[in-house]
């Protein structure tokens, strides 16, 4: 039977970061309405991995396609995204208002720019979104003088505004304290509830929502286990997939990690 739908689909692929090969006859298909995470250590691949879903990476071998597709028009494609990541963080141009942070997601830029004219829609989207996530207050706030958090929450309305259906989220929680990491997954459990699809990656076993049913251990440009999370969560996947002694648990839904066998 054919991929019900595939959000990505990538077959034999060969990816470069610079000099580096991270990928090399790398294959993976994840389908609409799977949510998935992807878990791994530093340095194994997974945000070279989530660039190529809305074209910042292109394989230099093998073939990627997004949505069935392998030709896209890449600010139709990026509508169909959200995405929020440490890299699009750093790289925001610090001057940039709250205001215009949220509103530069209808543009996929990042900052707003003058040619960029936006109509009465799309600013009441981007209130409504904002009040959603409580930075409201921030409308002309510059992004440099924001915490992390409150960044952190600017790109996650941004990530919302033209309504993607999957949004990619690398390390989301990275920086945030734990009543901005518990909203932050309370909004991504309502995301997914609203019927997006969420890829996530995540040092953090405890952050993956309960919706996520996909597991995907990447290790050296390589998968070393992919299946149903209770399946691929085990002691003895993630002692080998760090190669330390690790101990899984699991309490109300959520898995926990910690030292030893
Ligand atoms: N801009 C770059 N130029 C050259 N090599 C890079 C670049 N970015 C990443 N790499 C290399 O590519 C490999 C994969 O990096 P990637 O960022 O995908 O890892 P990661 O799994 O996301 O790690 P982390 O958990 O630390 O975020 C690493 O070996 C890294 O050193
Ligand atoms: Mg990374």
């Amino acid at each position: 039977m054919p991929d019900a739908n595939p959000i990505i689909s990538i077959s034999d692929a060969e990816i470069y970061r610079g000099q580096n090969c991270v990928f090399k006859n790398f294959s993976l298909a994840i389908d609409a309405g799977v949510d998935t995470a992807i878990v791994g250590p530093n340095g194994a691949g997974k945000t070279t991995l989530l660039k190529l879903f809305a074209r910042e990476l292109y394989p230099s071998r093998g073939d990627v396609s997004i949505f069935g597709e392998s030709h896209w028009n890449i600010w139709e494609l990026r509508k169909k995204f959200g995405v929020v990541s440490t890299d699009l963080q750093q790289n925001f141009r610090p001057h940039t208002p709250g205001r215009s942070v949220v509103l530069s997601g209808f543009f996929s830029s990042l900052n707003t720019f003058g040619h960029q004219t936006f109509s009465d829609d799309q600013i009441q989207i981007a209130e409504k979104v904002s009040s959603d996530l409580g930075i409201q207050d921030f409308v002309d706030t510059p992004f440099f003088e924001m915490s992390t958090g409150e960044q952190r929450r600017h790109l996650l309305a941004r990530s919302l505004v033209h309504d993607p259906s999957v949004l990619v989220l690398d390390e989301p929680t990275n920086g945030l304290d734990l009543q901005a990491q518990f909203q932050f997954f309370e909004t991504a459990s309502r995301l997914i509830d609203s019927g997006k699809t969420i890829v996530l990656v995540t040092h953090h076993l405890h952050e993956i929502p309960q919706e996520v049913s996909r597991l995907v251990l990447l290790k050296r440009g390589s998968i070393l286990v992919d299946g149903p999370k209770e399946e691929v969560l085990t002691s003895k996947n993630l002692s080998e997939l760090y190669e330390v002694p690790v101990r899984v648990s699991v309490s109300g839904g959520y898995f926990h990690a910690t030292p030893g066998q």
